[in-house]
């Protein structure tokens, strides 16, 4: 069913498993459940079936993890066939270095997928190592060619800053060996302590703020010589490349979150589903709801939320809404009205998020 051509709405699709468990990394991933990957696409697929009745044109569709490119490629795509996808819709796949084989890539590609978000963290081997990598500098190089060979013209490298031993001249390497590699887009996150990890429980190797700014700020300059423009916090892009999927959360668009710990948004009201591969394969095998919690907010809540959201971005939000004692850390944005955060507003956004009116 086509509802209306114009409009935007997304699919996120989560792949719960890994090889092995990073220091750093919460997410909802498991490393010991593979003998579950078939049923668990089986699943997906029935889920995606059931609910492609009811939706409108997808013109975005994101694959997390988790590692998609852990399991069975072929697999993975059918259950897209499910679904009514746009023909020019943006479709990734999030994947890590050392998994990404030819054949793999030429299914993605067949299969239509037009975009890879690559996880680096690290270009530096002493800096991966910190963060509980398993993969080096090498593996992303191959990848990044069996990826370009393979016909991806949308590419996104990932970077986190703030691993202990990672100094500036390392961090430099990262920020300019992932631009030689010529990316589309280039994300950067600041290493973050996540409770559970194993991260967490090493206190001698948390991150350190002015570092981290400091970081932050280089990466910035590096980024926007080589013609990314900062859009959102984190994000830089080419003309014409920022993500259209994740621009749908920051603009509180709508989604669809199909597998386990995946979010939606419909018709106003956001939905979780349940956390493990086992709950959700035994929920959907019997026919029962895969939800563990619902939202619904209030106009003036989803108000706040929409603003709260566009500070982060670099459309900014209307002078009016930011308070006085903040509006230093801001400047014009590009549309009439709007202001949006500085560099230095960038490193403060919760300062200035939570004192939006
Ligand atoms: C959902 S993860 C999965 C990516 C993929 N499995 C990989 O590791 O290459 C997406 C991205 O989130 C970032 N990330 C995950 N945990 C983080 C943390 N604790 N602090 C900062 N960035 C994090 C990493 O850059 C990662 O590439
Ligand atoms: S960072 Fe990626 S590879 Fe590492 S545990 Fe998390 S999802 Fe898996």
């Amino acid at each position: 069913m086509s509802v209306e051509t114009n409009k935007k709405f997304g699919v996120y699709l989560h792949v719960p498993f890994c090889v092995r468990r990073c220091d750093y990394c919460a997410f909802a991933t498991w490393t010991d459940r593979e003998h579950l990957i078939d049923e668990y696409l089986d699943a997906c697929r029935a889920q995606a079936r059931t609910a492609s009745t009811n939706l409108p044109d997808i013109t975005s569709v994101f694959i997390g993890g988790g590692t998609p490119n852990l399991v069975p490629a072929d697999a993975l795509m059918s259950i897209f066939r499910e679904l009514p996808i746009a023909p020019a819709a943006e479709f990734t796949v999030e994947c890590n270095p050392d998994l990404v084989d030819r054949q793999q890539m030429e299914t993605y590609v067949a299969a239509g997928v037009n975009r890879v978000s690559l996880g680096v963290q690290s270009m530096v081997p002493h800096v991966l190592k910190s963060l509980g990598r398993d993969h080096n500098p090498h593996n992303v190089y191959e990848a990044v060619e069996i990826i370009r060979e393979a016909g991806i013209a949308h590419l996104n490298l990932d970077l986190i800053y703030g691993a202990k031993g990672e100094s500036i001249l390392d961090w430099t390497t990262s920020v300019e060996s992932a631009l030689a590699l010529r990316p589309e887009h280039l994300s950067t996150y600041a290493l973050t302590v996540e409770p559970g990890t194993a991260l967490a429980e090493d206190r001698d190797r948390h991150p350190e703020d002015d570092d981290q700014a400091d970081k932050y700020l280089l990466a910035n300059d590096l980024i926007s010589s080589a013609g990314l423009a900062n859009y959102e916090i984190s994000n830089w892009a080419q003309p014409g490349e920022h993500c259209q999927h994740n621009m749908l959360y920051w603009t509180q668009g709508e989604y669809l979150g199909l597998g386990v710990a995946a979010h939606s948004h419909l018709a106003q009201r956001r939905f979780w589903s349940m956390r493990t591969p086992e709950r959700f394969i035994k929920a959907i095998t019997e026919g029962s709801s895969v939800e563990a919690g619902a939202e619904e907010l209030d106009p003036d809540a989803w108000a706040l939320e929409g603003r709260q959201l566009a500070i982060r971005t670099s459309e900014g939000v209307l002078e009016e809404f930011v308070s006085d004692e903040v509006q230093h850390l801001t400047e014009s944005s590009e549309v009439a009205g709007k202001v949006k955060l500085t560099v230095e507003g960038r490193l403060l956004a919760n300062e200035v998020s939570i004192r939006l009116q």
